[in-house]
């Protein structure tokens, strides 16, 4: 039996994406209309008992952000959507925007009603110019069906929404540094507290969510909470898109409930993954893009659900699955993935910025026959525990996980290369 299935990402590939009549025909915008006719709170409520977990990495409880949000008494109150997809192999959010933009507005839209907002923001990355432009064409149509702007369905609510267009940083995906952005600031972290909720864009209170996230609010409106749940785990309900790419012989987006599908069946199925190609073994597989953590073949038969990777060092994070196969070199791979967040990091703390630099330098000696000594990899270690937790946000924090999990299953490689004859020698980063 089929484990893929079509709830978020339902009519994704069916229906023209910037034809209202064609969203309305398969049940857009009933969320809306549902929601209008509730108290917010009852909207709320549903979001909790749907235990929707954060999609954009942080599986932070949406229910839990959007009640907080509720009771802060001040106004204005400002919707964002994190639409920056900057993660290296994530690319679930470019599909619902591309083929599902009304979803995308109808979500912000029933957010805005819950707040009491009269704005809501979609920052999307500078890459996808054309899904700003198809977002920008889908707004003009829900406007034009009275779905957005004044007087929405006839209930006296005015809301509307604007594109803002990312710039090319990585960073500008964490929260903070992207209303600073947004705010046409340097796309740099805030210190929190205070938190983005209390104040957050424009200094006033603020939702941020992301794509999926917003994308999954009008199911669980219409299904109800507890509908949404039982689709995934008691503790993280629902589905999760995820994305499929490097050594796999389908690189696609595959839906599935969270908790109902291996690591093993993501990988190898013949509807998800399809295999690694030319039969070649698997080397190791990394979830959730390049700040995520990388398992080997022995843990392939992990339950993918936030709860169960956890327990085997792992995570959901965006949803990425980048499949490495045998002729992969894990030093190799992790110059590429230091590479980026060096290139990525914003400079303004000192574990991030110089603690990638060291990182990158040591990796490129393990990479040379004998040109690393065994102090190298004591310093490499004492690296990854400061940036994990001395970074200021959570780009440092978490750019050095891929290293600290490949170091668990694959200790052997950062080793081969050492020249253990010179154990006296310091380490020269
Ligand atoms: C460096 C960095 C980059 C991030 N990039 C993204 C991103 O591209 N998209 C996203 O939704 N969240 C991203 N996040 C997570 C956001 O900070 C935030 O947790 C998320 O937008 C909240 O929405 P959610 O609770 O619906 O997941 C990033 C976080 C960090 C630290
Ligand atoms: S951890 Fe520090 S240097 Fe790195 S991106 Fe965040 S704030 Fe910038």
């Amino acid at each position: 039996m089929s484990k893929l299935t079509q709830v978020v990402s339902k009519g994704a590939g069916q229906i023209n994406p910037v034809n209202i009549d064609e969203y309305l025909a398969i049940g857009g915008y009933d969320g809306l209309k549902k929601a209008c006719g509730m108290k917010p709170l009852e909207v709320i409520e549903e979001v909790k008992k749907a235990q929707l977990l954060g999609r954009g990495g942080a599986a932070y409880p949406a229910g839990k952000k959007w009640e907080h949000l509720f009771h802060i008494p001040e106004t204005p109150k400002y919707i964002v959507c994190n639409a920056d997809e900057g993660e290296p192999g994530t690319f679930k959010d470019r599909l619902l925007m591309s083929k599902l933009p009304f979803k995308l507005i109808e979500g912000m839209t029933i957010a805005g009603y819950v707040f009491g907002a009269k704005a809501g923001y979609i920052y999307v990355r500078g890459e996808y110019r054309k899904i700003q432009r198809t977002l920008q064409e889908a707004i003009m149509l829900a406007k034009g069906a009275g779905l957005l702007g004044k007087n929405i369905l006839g209930r006296g609510f005015d809301y509307d929404i604007h594109i803002i267009s990312g710039a090319g940083a990585y960073v500008c995906g964490e929260n903070s540094a992207l209303l600073n952005s947004t705010e046409g600031k340097v796309g740099r972290p805030r210190i929190k507290p205070p938190h983005l909720a209390e104040v957050g864009l424009f200094l006033q209170p603020t939702l941020v969510n992301n794509v999926e996230s917003l994308c999954s609010v009008p199911d669980i409106v219409i299904g109800g909470g507890d509908a949404f749940k039982a689709l995934g785990m008691p503790d993280s309900g629902g589905t999760k898109l995820v994305c499929l790419s490097g050594h796999v012989n389908h690189r696609t987006v595959a839906e599935l409930p969270l908790g109902k599908a291996t690591l093993r069946e993501i990988i190898y199925d013949a509807e998800m993954g399809g295999g690694i190609p030319g039969g070649k073994r698997l080397k190791f597989f990394h979830l959730g893009g390049q700040s995520g953590p990388i398992g080997g073949p022995d843990l392939l038969d992990t339950v993918y659900s936030h709860k169960e990777l956890s327990k085997a060092g792992l995570s959901v994070g965006s949803g990425a699955v980048v499949v490495m196969n045998e002729d992969v070199g894990v030093i190799d791979y992790l110059l590429g993935v230091t590479e980026f967040f060096l290139h990525e990091s914003c400079g303004k703390c000192v574990p991030c910025r110089e603690g990638n630099k060291q990182i990158y330098k040591i990796l490129k000696k393990l990479a040379q026959p004998g040109a690393a000594v065994p102090a190298d990899l004591v310093l490499l270690r004492r690296l990854v525990t400061t940036m994990i937790s001395a970074s200021f946000c959570g780009l440092g924090q978490s750019a050095a996980v891929a290293l600290n999990t490949a170091w668990k299953h694959f200790k052997e490689e950062f080793e081969a290369n050492v020249d253990k004859s010179n154990s006296g020698a310091a380490a020269a980063a």
